[in-house]
């Protein structure tokens, strides 16, 4: 498995960060290659959580090679304060690398995403206040401040100089604030360089080589599917390309180096922020999953919303990123419930849609057309292979297999890294097999 990309293929906080660690034992790279600190990936541990946001989640291993990617947008005081933490709690991150194209959130772009979205009042799209539309704003329309004007801090002055003239305005004109002071962010800016100027590199370079000499590189999305700019349930959605597709440009390698993607698939579905969700559901039962699956967001602590598996959603997401093979994430928050349902359809004016509409109104306006599957009581938490799953449960994932046509591979019953049954005996070969080549020290 030279390369392996790990995508989201809901709405975002699948698990890709408890799959992304299980799978770094096993590999000498890991790259983020888009979003930014909007995403939370958590990672546990040995009973140790941690919040990652924009270090890559196999920073775990001393041995794997860590990489942000230049499709990533960076805000170098939550990097910081990333790196303290984990060099806080044992973890070397010397391994890290930086790439120089990668763009910088500035401060005016967390003010003007929370402006943007103040003005929005009940349109809003629910941002996560992280700056991260504004700065890919500036990265397409040619404006951006990238990590290798740290190096230069003449040139990063005059862009600075350019880029706050225009936002200031916009500030003070539009939305009646006060502006920015040029000297405070270019003094900080300057000490953020101090630290984190060693990891800078042109990392499109290093993950190429990596793969040139067969080393296993693992790419780990954030966000999910229906977040992305182009493929998403636009406009809400996130302002980067959140695909496997994305992988090719937010870290500089060509379409024919990946081997394997994997779509980290939670066995309901939440979404964080607005916009359509045609399996929400409001009661109880989006209570239920909330309380037993500690549904509260990860980067903002904000309530998720929680419904059922939509396969519509889904299968959009295997063909959109060509998944080869499903990890089911969750399963044991399911244990407990009488009924469960899978969404097969939208059913709006008389008519049912099994695909995604070509219309938003649809998704936002359907009733969800489902099946019931009946549930199981069974703490699963400590099941180590699909036999030993009660039936209820083995039956809900293998008719997610028959309407999806791809194989779950993964299924995670907890959230520590032991919680895991491996189903695809060629993956547990390659993942597992003989020489475990990482060791762990968290
Ligand atoms: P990500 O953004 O896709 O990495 O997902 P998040 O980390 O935001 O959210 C997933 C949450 O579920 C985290 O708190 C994980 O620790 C937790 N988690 C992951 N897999 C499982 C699982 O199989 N069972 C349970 N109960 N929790 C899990
Ligand atoms: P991970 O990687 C879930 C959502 C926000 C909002 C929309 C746009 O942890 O799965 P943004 O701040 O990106 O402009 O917000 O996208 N969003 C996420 N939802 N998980 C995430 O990341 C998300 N990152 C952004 O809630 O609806
Ligand atoms: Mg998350």
């Amino acid at each position: 498995m030279p390369a392996i990309v790990i995508i989201g293929s809901q709405w975002g906080d699948e698990g890709k960060g408890r799959i992304t660690d299980l799978l770094s034992s096993q590999v000498d790279m890991v790259v983020r290659f888009q979003g930014g600190d909007n995403a939370g990936h958590t990672v546990v541990s040995n009973g140790k959580e941690f919040k990652l946001h924009l270090i890559p989640s196999g920073i775990l291993y001393p041995d794997v090679t860590c990489i942000i990617g230049n499709g990533v947008v960076i805000n170098p005081e939550v990097l910081i304060g990333e790196l303290d933490d984990l060099e806080k709690k044992g973890v070397d991150t010397s391994n890290l690398q930086i790439s120089c194209n990668a763009h910088l959130v500035m401060p005016y772009h967390i003010v003007l995403d929370k402006a943007g979205e103040h003005r929005l009042g009940k349109s809003k799209i629910g941002t996560t206040h992280k700056g991260i539309g504004p700065v890919y704003e500036d990265k397409a329309s040619r404006s951006g401040i990238r990590v290798q004007d740290l190096l230069d801090f003449k040139i990063f002055r005059i862009k600075l100089e350019e880029s706050l003239k225009f936002k200031n305005a916009i500030v003070e004109k539009v939305y009646n604030m006060k502006p920015l002071d040029l000297e405070e962010i270019f003094t900080r800016y300057r000490t953020y360089a101090g630290r984190i100027g060693k990891y800078i590199s042109d990392t499109s370079f290093l993950i190429n080589k990596a793969l040139d000499e067969n080393k296993k590189v693992l790419f780990e999305g954030a966000q999910g599917t229906l977040l992305d700019i182009d493929h998403g349930t636009y406009p809400f959605v996130t302002s980067s390309s959140t695909i496997a597709g994305g992988v090719c440009i937010g870290a500089g390698i060509g379409p024919g180096r990946i081997d394997e993607v994997i779509g980290i698939t939670k066995a309901y579905i939440t979404r964080v922020g607005s916009g359509p969700f045609p399996t929400e559901e409001t009661g109880n039962i989006g209570d239920y999953l909330r309380e037993k699956g500690i549904e509260y967001g990860t980067t903002t602590g904000r309530p998720r919303r929680c419904g059922w598996m939509d396969i519509v959603v889904l299968k959009y997401s295997v063909m959109i990123n060509s998944i080869d093979s499903i990890a089911i994430t969750k399963l044991d928050v399911l244990s407990g419930l009488n009924k469960i349902k899978i969404c097969t359809g939208y059913k709006y004016q008389g008519k049912i849609y099994n695909s995604l509409p070509p219309h938003q109104t649809i998704m936002h306006k359907c009733e969800p057309v489902c099946e019931e599957f009946k549930g199981w009581n069974e703490d699963i938490s400590e099941v180590s292979s699909f036999g030993d799953l009660p039936e209820n449960a083995q039956y809900y994932i293998e008719k997610i297999e028959e309407m999806i046509k791809v194989p779950v591979s993964l299924i995670s019953v907890g959230a520590e890294r032991s919680h895991i049954i491996v189903r695809d005996e060629s993956l547990r070969q390659r993942l597992f097999g003989q020489n475990r080549r990482s060791t762990l020290i968290v």
